[in-house]
């Protein structure tokens, strides 16, 4: 598969969307369309992927670099989106020489898999009679809107799109195109070179290749794929269909890999979950969010981006991102973990405690009602409930250091920048203003070091 270049079509706006982003970025399960359209020819084996862009290609652009850096991802402009046929001849133009046969695919139908893929290249290496053309359909029970595949004495002739379809003969056809050719790349080029726009909508259709490949004696080959894996999205309608799909795939993979999610979950694509993990109704695992094996998140948690330890548990109604939590380490009911968190191992944090930028030490314990913010924290200390940390001045952010073992009483201020030395003990209701290192403070009236804030 080296020498094939696949051609993902992408340009379009997709004005069926009403949207003022383009399609291929809304998301599935968390990635952009065109993302798993092009991972899909990656996971094929192609050599090189060619992303045909046009319509606000920026914000294409910009992402396809970022989630597949290197040199076989590649992207192509389409100045003016003047139909498939136009995009793909844009794509082959931007082909490497050693392109032998491309694998042309629109670029909003993301269920497509690298195996489906595969199987529609299969064709063209068939020993004995090799297929110079070969393409994707399928038998919807509804294939309004999709072009048909018009056979005569059942070798396929042309594919007439749905606006173009001239009798009720030709309506009632369920075989459909899916967007999904391959072909070798001579061909492909004569083909396109010769298209015209003599269709309804005044585009260069793609599709007219298969009546120049049938009208030039070649052979066509169809592989019929399952509905659900061709479906395109062109409206909201058909990206919560899709998504649905997707997420039921997703979760049916790490079901038999040894994770229970109960129904009502919500995983994304880019999810890992190791084995024994449980995942409770409701909660949401978002962005590149791995759970270490016989971990638990509970009902109603919202983890973005968060790494949790083996055997942790996230309890219900908690909200973490960007976010590390160590294994055994309990976080919640209800807490908050803002980006740059990383609670350690055996470490507790109770609800309606909030972190942001806190490291937190092995074992260490905020139970109750607190603000951690850009604290370290050492190994096995403990937070008082009502802790703060007061780490702006209203200028900048400082951190404040409580060094392993230390205790902070309930309702204490820690004002940052401080440090509270290992095993010091800090009496309910302190206000700790001082840089000096506090070994020992028994209650705010008798600390010089740590003048009193309190009214
Ligand atoms: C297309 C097929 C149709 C097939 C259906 C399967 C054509 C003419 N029709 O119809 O036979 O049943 O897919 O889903 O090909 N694009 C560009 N540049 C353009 C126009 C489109 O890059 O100038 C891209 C779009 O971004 C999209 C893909 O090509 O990803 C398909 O275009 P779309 O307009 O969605 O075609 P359909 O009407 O769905
Ligand atoms: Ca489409």
């Amino acid at each position: 598969m080296e020498t094939t270049t696949a051609i993902v079509l992408a340009a379009g706006q997709g004005t069926r969307m009403k949207s003022a982003m383009p399609k291929v970025m809304h998301t599935i399960s968390g990635l952009p369309i065109v993302h798993f359209v092009v991972q899909a020819a990656l996971e094929a084996g192609c050599g090189e992927v060619v992303v045909v862009v046009g319509h606000a290609r920026q914000l294409v652009e910009d992402y396809l670099r970022r989630a597949f850096p290197g040199e076989r991802v590649r992207t192509a402009v389409q100045e003016l989106q003047r139909g498939t046929g136009d995009a793909a001849r844009v794509g082959l133009d931007a082909a490497g020489k050693q392109t032998a046969r491309v694998l042309i695919v629109n670029g909003d139908a993301p269920l497509v898999r690298g195996e489906d893929l595969l199987a529609v290249v299969r064709p063209l290496d068939e020993p004995g009679s090799p297929a110079a053309l070969s393409l994707a359909t399928c038998l919807p029970d509804d294939p309004t809107g999709y072009g048909r595949v018009l056979r005569k004495g059942g070798k396929v002739v042309e594919i007439r799109e749905q606006r173009d379809l001239r009798h009720e003969d030709e309506r009632a056809v369920r075989e459909i195109n899916a967007g999904i050719y391959a072909a070798h790349v001579a061909l492909v080029r004569e083909a396109l070179s010769t298209l015209v726009p003599n269709n309804a909508q005044g585009e260069l259709y793609l599709t007219d290749v298969v009546a120049f490949a049938s009208s030039a004696g070649e052979g066509i080959s169809t592989v019929e794929l399952a509905a659900n894996v061709l479906a395109g999205v062109n409206d909201r309608e058909q990206l919560a269909e899709v998504e649905r799909t997707m997420a039921e795939r997703i979760v049916c993979t790490w079901r038999r890999a040894g994770v229970t999610i109960r129904d009502g979950a919500r995983v994304e694509a880019a999810v890992i979950l190791e084995p024994d993990v449980i995942v409770e109704s409701g909660a949401v695992l978002r962005g590149v969010t791995r759970i270490g094996r016989g971990a638990t998140v509970d009902v109603g948690c919202v983890l973005t981006n968060v790494i949790v330890g083996e055997g942790a548990i996230v309890k219900p109604y908690s909200v973490a991102a960007d976010s590390r939590i160590g294994a055994r380490a309990q976080v919640g009911p209800f807490a908050h973990l803002r980006p740059d968190s990383d609670i350690g191992e055996e470490a507790h944090i109770g609800n309606f405690v909030e972190a942001k930028k806190t490291t937190m030490g092995r074992g260490a314990k905020a139970n109750h009602l607190a603000y951690l913010g850009n604290g370290i924290i050492g190994e096995g200390a403990n937070i008082g409930a009502g802790t703060i940390f007061c780490n702006y001045d209203g200028f900048q952010k400082h951190v404040p250091v409580i060094e392993s073992g230390a205790f902070i009483g309930s309702d204490s201020q820690i004002v940052a920048p401080v440090t509270v030395g290992a095993n010091a003990y800090v009496a309910t209701g302190t206000t700790v203003t001082k840089v000096n290192k506090i070994k020992c403070v028994r209650s705010f009236t008798e600390v010089d070091t740590a003048p009193v804030g309190t009214a």
